[in-house]
This record gives structure tokens, C-alpha cells and sequence, in this order.
């Protein structure tokens, strides 16, 4: 079987539209046929400020939302990134690895150092990618399930890959990102021409799958459209209907051309709350399957030790034929 990891940071209290329709819907679609690996990366969450006590919360939370939403422990590893510590051991050797050249051009780390300016910009920031590629090669995954924004990331463990096996002989493996054609950016419903983010100055355009369901409508009712009338898939003239479109259609399982023909007449109004009422209707049990776990939180605590277990087997291994193949001195004989 093929090996999947993907990863995801618990910096807010609720995974939004975007995560789950760029990312988490493929990590619930890949547990069966490949031996899949999800973690829940609470070290990249230290790159920003973080109060302990929430950042605790949230850890929990998100693998409570994972899975509610379909993510099954019995049938893929979940596990929380600090408890496995190779992580750490294999970041270093990444960023030993890694041109500080190399690193400057990540866009992410561009786009957020220019927004927090330098001072409040963390070194961990810009080494960021650099642990991912460690989280991701730990594992000899394969397939590494994301949204758009992360396919930078990815090349750029491919090439650290591909660097480490010409230097010290083969020992990674070359992962490729899985990304999805449609639902790999999912825009902001008060401006479309960004992605749906966590970090967006107002959370008014960013469907939080936790929130109740008359908030989600009325963020969905009130979300920015295009000029005309017509329900029509067009990025370019109709970004924020096409955005719309795009949800309905992942949430509804109905095809875009479906769509386009059944709205063929209707107004914005009605179209916009076909798309609140499916997204409610959708997010409804999940909300309720994560408040009910966050509740069992002895049980919730016992699925991350499992998976923690898991996934210190596989990471130990590789981590120790890196070393190894790098010339570090092998601790037991
Ligand atoms: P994070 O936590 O920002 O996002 C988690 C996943 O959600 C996807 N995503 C989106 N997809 C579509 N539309 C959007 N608007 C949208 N916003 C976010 C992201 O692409 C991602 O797949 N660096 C990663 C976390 C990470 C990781 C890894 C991922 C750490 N180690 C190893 C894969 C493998 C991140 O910040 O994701």
C-alpha cells in the first residue's frame, strides 16, 4: 500500500470551508486505499504568538473535528505532531540541507513576514517549510494530500529529497502533492479574489465549520457577487458566483453544469440560499460530533496516544537510516 501524510495546523478553534474541501475531504477519501498518516502540526502553530491554554484546546479540537469529519482512527494514524520528536531531529537536518536563498523564496513566508513586518516575524517562520518537508519524508509518504497554497511547499521537499539521495544515497522518498482540481482554492466570500484563510483581517468571508448554522447563513447570504444575474461558473467575470458554485456543488454532490441548469432563471437571493442551507445542513453533525468528543476527552487522549505510537515506529526508522547514512554515530550497538 501506498503511504499518504498530511498535515494540518490547529491555530484557530474551527477548520473552515477551505480546509475541509481542499484537504481533509481527500484525507478521508484516501484512508482506504492507501496506509494514511494525519497529523495535527502543533509546532508549525508555534511559528505565531500562542496562549498555552488555547493552543491546547485547539490541538484537541482539531482532532475532534478530523474525526467527526469522517477521518477514522481505526483506519489511518491520527496523531499530534509535538509527541513525535523526530520531527524536530529531521527539521534540522532539513534546514542544513536547505539553501537560505532556497527557503527566501517561499511564498507564504513572503506574504506573511510582509504582513507582520520583521520584528514580529519568528525564525521558525521562515524555517516552517523545512519541518513540513520533515513531517512529509518521515513517513516515506508518497502522496501528500493539500490545497493549492501548499504545492510550493511540496516542491520544495521534493527537491530537498532528491538532494539528500544524491548526497548520501538513496534513503527518501519523493513524495507528490495531491491536489485537487476543483475545491484546491476555496476564495473568501467577501473578497473572492483571495483564498478562504484563517489569518484573514476579518473573518466576515470565512465559513468556520464549528459555527452555528444561522451564523454560516448569514456570512453566506451576505457573501459579495458579481455583476448580472446569471449563475454561471466563470472565475474570471464571476469569481464570487463561480466560488459559490464550487461549494454547492463538493457539498450538494451535484455537478457544476447541474447547478448551472437547475439556477438557470433563479436569482442571486435563492441561489445563495441553496448554498447556506447545504452548507448548514452539511456541517450540522459534525458540529455535534466534535462537541460530543471534546466531551469523551479521556477517549480522545487515548486515540492520540495510539496514534502517537504508530507513528514513532515509522518515524524512528527513518529517521535513524538518515543519521546513519549521514554519518552520525549510531547510539546502540
Ligand atoms: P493549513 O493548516 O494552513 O491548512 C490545512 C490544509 O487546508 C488547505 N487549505 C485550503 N484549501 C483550499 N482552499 C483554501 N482556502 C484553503 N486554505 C487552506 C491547505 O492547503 C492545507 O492542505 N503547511 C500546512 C500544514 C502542514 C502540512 C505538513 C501539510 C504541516 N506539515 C505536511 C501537508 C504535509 C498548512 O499550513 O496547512
Amino acid at each position: 500500500m501506498k503511504r499518504v501524510l498530511s498535515g494540518i495546523q490547529p491555530t484557530a478553534d474551527s477548520f473552515h470551508l477551505g480546509n475541509y474541501l481542499g484537504a481533509i475531504r481527500q484525507w478521508v477519501a484516501l484512508q482506504d486505499s492507501h496506509d494514511a498518516f494525519y497529523c495535527v502540526v502543533d509546532l508549525h502553530a508555534l511559528t505565531v504568538d500562542v496562549d498555552p491554554k488555547v493552543l491546547t484546546e485547539r490541538t484537541l479540537a482539531s482532532v475532534a473535528q478530523l474525526i467527526a469529519l469522517g477521518v477514522d482512527p481505526n483506519r489511518c494514524t491520527i496523531f499530534v505532531q509535538s509527541q513525535v520528536s523526530a520531527h524536530n531531529q529531521l527539521g534540522w537536518v532539513m534546514e542544513c540541507l536547505a539553501g537560505f536563498g532556497e527557503a527566501s523564496r517561499m511564498t507564504q513566508f513572503k506574504d506573511k513576514s510582509q504582513k507582520a513586518g520583521a520584528d514580529r516575524t519568528t525564525v521558525g517562520l521562515f524555517t516552517y517549510p523545512l519541518l513540513q518537508a520533515a513531517d512529509i519524508m518521515l513517513y516515506g509518504a508518497n502522496l501528500v494530500p493539500v490545497g493549492e497554497d501548499q504545492r510550493q511547499h511540496i516542491e520544495l521537499t521534493r527537491d530537498l529529497g532528491q538532494r539528500f539521495n544524491t548526497r548520501y544515497g538513496e534513503t527518501l522518498v519523493i513524495p507528490e502533492a495531491q491536489i485537487m482540481k476543483a475545491g484546491a482554492k476555496i476564495n473568501d466570500l467577501q473578497d473572492p479574489s483571495a483564498k478562504m484563510s484563517k489569518s484573514a483581517a476579518s473573518q466576515a468571508g470565512v465559513i468556520d465549520i464549528l459555527d452555528e448554522a444561522n451564523v454560516n447563513i448569514k456570512k453566506i447570504k451576505s457573501a459579495v457577487t458579481d455583476m448580472g444575474k446569471e449563475i454561471r461558473f466563470d472565475e474570471k467575470e464571476k469569481p464570487g458566483i463561480s466560488n459559490l458554485l464550487t461549494i454547492l456543488s463538493h457539498l450538494g454532490g451535484k455537478s457544476i453544469p447541474a447547478l448551472e441548469a437547475e439556477f438557470a432563471g433563479s436569482g442571486y437571493g435563492d441561489f445563495k440560499m441553496a448554498v447556506a442551507n447545504t452548507v448548514a445542513d452539511y456541517f450540522a453533525p459534525v458540529r455535534t460530533r466534535t462537541q460530543q468528543l471534546l466531551t469523551e476527552r479521556s477517549e480522545l487522549l487515548a486515540i492520540i496516544e495510539a496514534g502517537a505510537k504508530k507513528a514513532e515506529v515509522v518515524a524512528s526508522d527513518t529517521l535513524a537510516r538518515v543519521y546513519a547514512n549521514m554519518g552520525l554515530l549510531p547510539r546502540h550497538r
